[in-house]
């Protein structure tokens, strides 16, 4: 089957078109139908227990003090807490069984019978299983005991503090915030077990499971998993098809003229860009260090081995779990978009020849700027959560902790990060210019740049919420910016970054290179975009998303697969090279990023993307496993290439030396194969089944997580946490070393052209 290149472009502007008609719809029809808060919600006499007020301030006061990232809501967040949805839930029906124990037997529930319990538990299902037609919401007596006990539990832990549960004190400064907090929660509650208007389901499809709530698996649920099931045995068909009836070109490393490094030009921009590296790899360090330390407070959940005795600072209360995970999200994905911007930055010229005026200066004032940015940021999410910006204060969200995960820092610093993106693209424009004059709009540069502004563009989803907006919605825009980055952009990025890099190198030439990056476009943005929907189905977003999740996501593996046999022709083209071969290791790095990406993103992420085992599971240790074997494996390790990459033709080729690399590249790949294999997953599967057998929320409570045997794989997860920790140093321990060996740079003037530029410009079309 021959495609052209015109082709694919005119399907991707389809493709474009109807991504947008659809989710663009699908975002209107989500409006209409989020599930509402009430004005009120009142007693069986008539008395108001919450408004939408309080129940809006309390979704401030979660956001403010950084609680998504200690538990989760709706089943997004931090899962080292409680899921606040499933947990008030929870509580709401063990209070409301032990006021009907009390009302009718004057005994606790636990010593009644099960005819008793039985006859209890069918009562709690009616009243919590019910439609809801407008207005003040009427609680029964039992529901109002039921609210007004979660509310002082959560005083309890939140505001009083809760070392046991890993919760500092004051973690909640006001009591009355955290009972506003106790009434957000129970509003997803209430959300998740009324049932939506002509459904037999609630609003957020019975999530979660919790039979006595009337919340078990829909109709939907199943029968779109079965077709899911289907889908995903043709998509690996299709996959397969594809790949062998378009015969895409594959890299030869053997018998091919490889450009020397020496041969190579440096220019003054692409010096500049190598500055990103060891900025990159500090960052990086700082973030492995705070997975220690979260991973540590899973065992030792007020302390780190008597570390704060020692020193005399109270860890938990200085830095708890919230703030810590918070960080040690933003850093990972800081410094692989650190590298990437390098990167960025880097290879135009590599690829023209050409430095524009003032590059060099341009690539070092947006290092400054982003510095500034993230240090702001970070700064800014430690105010907020200690309450030094706290929600009294208008602009608490603007300067402090927005507090939503993956998008913590203030309005302000994100505002920041986009103009960074902006400068970013700019230059990215100015650097390839000689190319994208020559090659058509769907060329290697164009692609290039198209994808490096989709990065930008999406993160614009992210200012369409504020607080005050529906937290169903709020969702429903921060997955655009999550989703649509790592299942969207980001795979267009490396596709392309992979392909123009071996390009570069001279193992595929540039035109085979295009049809195969347009290519894995057109299925990443043909599945990856409307499969945005896997994360709508259980956080009170309609029904419709569950067709649509399960076909386009499961659709994902079309690429996937393709991403697979392009890593295993990478590898027979490795297999065939010698040690004369200069691009060795930023090649395995790529190698490395591709099995992952099928590993991580394919083998863990499809399970998990049934519907059926997605209600289970979401929000669990499966989900932690796929999230760092997908976003270290296939994103970090391209981005690490990448840097290899760029020190390889930087630093001066006669002190070139990538022993402490080589064991950087091995010590990475076996701790997160450890840590993932070993501990992540298991645990995950212990989840799915305290999920399936005793409720969601016994999955994620503390008896569970102080069991005998997930502790024990907790503690497994240390061998492979250390191997990363070490590469790691090991990394950045070396690319500070190499600042002292870089080579001299050429003058643009001097040597217009050089080997590379020489080789692709002529080669170009249109
Ligand atoms: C390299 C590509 C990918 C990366 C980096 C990635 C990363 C992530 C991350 C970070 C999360 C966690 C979100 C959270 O905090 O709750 C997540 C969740 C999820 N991912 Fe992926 N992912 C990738 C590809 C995929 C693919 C291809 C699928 C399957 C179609 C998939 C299915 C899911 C699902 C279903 C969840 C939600 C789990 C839950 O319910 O808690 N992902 N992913
Ligand atoms: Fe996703």
């Amino acid at each position: 089957m021959d495609v052209t290149r015109k082709t694919l472009a005119k399907i991707l502007v389809v493709v474009f078109v109807a991504n947008l008609v659809v989710m663009g719809a699908g975002a209107l029809y989500s409006y209409q139908n989020a599930p509402p808060i009430p004005q009120e919600v009142v007693g069986p006499d008539g008395q108001t227990v919450a408004t939408d007020e309080r129940i809006q301030a309390g979704k401030a006061t979660f956001q403010s003090n950084g609680l998504m990232n200690h538990g989760s809501i709706l089943g997004n967040g931090a899962y080292f807490g409680e899921d606040f949805t499933a947990d008030a839930l929870d509580l709401k029906t063990q209070y409301m069984q032990e006021y009907y124990a009390n009302e009718r037997r004057d005994q606790s529930y636990r010593s009644l019978s099960d005819a008793q319990q039985a006859a209890i538990d069918s009562r709690v299902t009616n009243e919590l299983d019910r439609d809801y037609d407008g207005g003040p919401v009427e609680y029964s007596a039992a529901e109002l005991f039921a609210h007004q006990q979660v509310r002082e539990e959560y005083v309890d832990r939140y505001a009083n503090g809760a070392r046991e549960r890993g919760v500092p004190a004051g973690m909640i400064e006001d009591p009355e915030d955290a009972r506003q907090f106790a009434d957000f929660a129970l509003w997803t509650a209430w959300v998740s077990h009324t049932d939506r208007p002509g459904a037999d389901y609630s609003y957020t499809n019975n999530w979660p499971y919790n039979p006595v709530a009337g919340n078990v698996p829909a109709g939907p649920t199943v029968v779109w998993s079965a077709i899911a099931m289907v889908l995903l045995i043709a998509g690996a068909g299709i996959g397969v098809w594809l790949y062998h009836s378009i015969e895409l070109a594959e890299p030869e490393i053997a018998g091919i003229d490889i450009p020397d490094p020496r041969e190579v030009d440096l220019l003054p921009s692409q010096r500049a860009a190598t500055r990103y590296i060891p900025i990159a790899a500090l960052l990086f360090v700082v973030q492995v260090l705070f997975g220690a330390l979260l991973a540590h407070y899973y065992v030792e959940r007020d302390g780190f081995f008597g570390l704060g005795d020692l020193l005399g600072i109270d860890i938990l209360q200085w830095l708890p779990f919230a703030i810590s995970k918070t960080y040690h999200l933003d850093l990972a994905i800081l410094w692989v978009a650190t590298l990437w911007i390098g990167a960025g930055l880097f290879l135009p010229g590599l690829l023209t020849g050409h430095e524009p005026d003032h590059q060099r200066t341009l690539v070092n004032v947006l290092l400054g700027a982003l510095v500034v940015v993230v240090v702001g940021g970070f700064v800014g999410v430690w105010l907020g959560f200690k309450g030094v910006i706290g929600t009294d204060n208008p602009l608490w969200w603007i300067l402090g902790n927005e507090g939503l995960e993956y998008v913590e820092v203030g309005r302000l610093w994100q505002f920041g990060l986009l103009l960074g993106f902006v400068l970013w693209t700019i230059l990215l424009y100015r650097g390839f210019k000689p190319m994208l004059e020559r090659e058509s709009r769907y060329g290697l540069a164009h692609m290039i740049i198209y994808a490096g502004g989709s990065i930008g563009l999406l993160f614009v989803a992210g200012v369409l919420y504020t607080p005050q907006t529906n937290m169903v919605m709020t969702e429903f825009w921060r997955w655009w910016v999550v989703h649509m980055w790592v299942e969207g952009s980001f795979e267009f990025f490396i596709v392309a970054v992979i392909g123009i890099t071996l390009v570069s190198m001279g193992l595929l030439e540039k035109r085979s290179a295009e049809k195969a990056v347009m290519l894995q476009a057109l299925f990443v943005m043909g599945s990856g975009v409307i499969g945005a929907s896997h994360h709508y189905w259980w956080v009170g977003l309609p029904d419709v998303w569950i067709p649509f999740g399960s076909i386009f996501s499961t659709l994902e593996l079309i690429p996937l697969i393709l991403i697979l046999f392009e890593a295993l022709g990478q590898y027979r083209a490795l297999a065939t090279s010698d040690e004369s071969f200069a691009y060795r290791l930023p090649f395995m790095f790529i190698i490395a990023s591709g099995a992952w990406n099928f590993l991580g993103a394919g083998v863990l992420g499809f399970f998990i993307n049934l519907p059926m085992i997605n209600y289970y599971e979401h929000g669990t240790y499966m989900t932690v496993a796929h999230a760092h074997a997908a976003m270290f494996g296939a994103f970090g390790f391209l981005a690490l290439g990448m840097a290899v990459y760029m020190l390889r033709l930087t630093v001066d080729p006669d002190r070139w030396n990538e022993r402490r690399l080589r064991w950087a590249f091995w010590l990475w790949n076996a701790g997160l194969a450890i840590m993932v294999l070993i501990s992540l997953l298991p645990i995950g599967f212990l989840q799915l089944e305290t999920a399936f057998t005793q409720g969601y929320d016994a999955a994620r409570s503390l008896a569970f997580y102080n069991g005998d045997l997930v502790q024990l794989l907790f503690w497994a997860r240390f061998p492979g946490d250390t191997l990363l920790i070490l590469g790691t140093v090991v990394f950045a321990y070396d690319v500070i070393r190499k600042r002292f060996v870089l080579r001299e740079t050429s003058t643009p003037d001097e040597t217009p052209g050089g080997t590379i530029p020489d080789r692709i410009l002529p080669e170009d079309d249109d």
